[in-house]
């Protein structure tokens, strides 16, 4: 199973980083094929209506919807902003949202977070949830949130408390297990030619709507 992973930072020593990085480990050693991505790779402007009318997505939109396109699933590190989703993640999420065929919808999601605070950012995850889900996500029921991020790890990288590596262990298999089975079920990744096939009838569809309705 394709497996797109990444951390919702790009803070150089960021916490979310070092658990995406074990969850990918332990994604490969359940045989998944994981791409590890750095979210600097998907640096992009704020969402703009008349940006994207004159160019389409930016470019690390673009390569962030390609990628997300190749996998069956997603696992994603984010911190929390304010009791809430990180606006990099949303924004990027927004741009990503605009291409058609919707590429979040049927992807399996697994989501992670990790915080110096007690709470570990779990309020953040409950608010990343809804556009995941709004647009057709199978967002896992579980989602890990690492408090005292700051003093969680171990110099090598692994989680210095055993309960919380193991729980993160058991959860992220039942995620991959339920996700490779939702995959068989539901298809594998649209192949490129059949995504272009689709969004030329969508782009289509949306031309007979403009002219159906005078704005054309
Ligand atoms: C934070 N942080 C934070 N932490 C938290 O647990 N709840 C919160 O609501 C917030 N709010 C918040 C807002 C803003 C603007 C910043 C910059 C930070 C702290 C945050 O968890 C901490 O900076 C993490 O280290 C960020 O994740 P990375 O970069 O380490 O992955």
């Amino acid at each position: 199973m394709k497996v797109l992973a990444f951390a919702a930072s790009v803070r150089r020593g960021s916490f979310n980083r070092k658990l995406i990085a074990l969850a990918a480990r332990i994604a490969r050693e359940e045989q998944s094929e994981v791409d590890l991505a750095d979210f600097r790779d998907f640096s992009m402007p704020i969402y703009d209506g008349d940006l994207e009318e004159e160019q389409g997505l930016p470019e690390g939109a673009l390569e962030l919807k390609q990628r997300v396109e190749w996998a069956d699933a997603l696992i994603i590190s984010t911190p929390e902003y304010n009791f809430s989703i990180a606006g990099p993640l949303k924004n990027a999420f927004d741009w990503v949202s605009r291409a058609r065929p919707m590429p979040w919808r049927g992807k399996s999601v697994y989501l992670m977070s990790a915080s110096p605070s007690p709470m570990g950012g779990i309020r953040g995850l409950w608010q990343t949830r809804i556009p995941f889900e709004g647009c057709g996500a199978l967002v896992f029921p579980d989602m890990f949130a690492l408090p005292h991020a700051n003093t969680a790890f171990t110099k090598s990288g692994e989680l210095a408390e055993s309960r919380m590596a193991e729980r993160l262990h058991m959860e992220l298999v039942g995620f991959l297990r339920l996700a490779e089975a939702v995959s068989r079920i539901c298809g594998k990744a649209v192949p490129p030619r059949e995504r272009t096939r689709r969004s030329q009838i969508a782009a289509a569809l949306e031309e007979q709507t403009a002219i159906q309705s005078g704005s054309a």
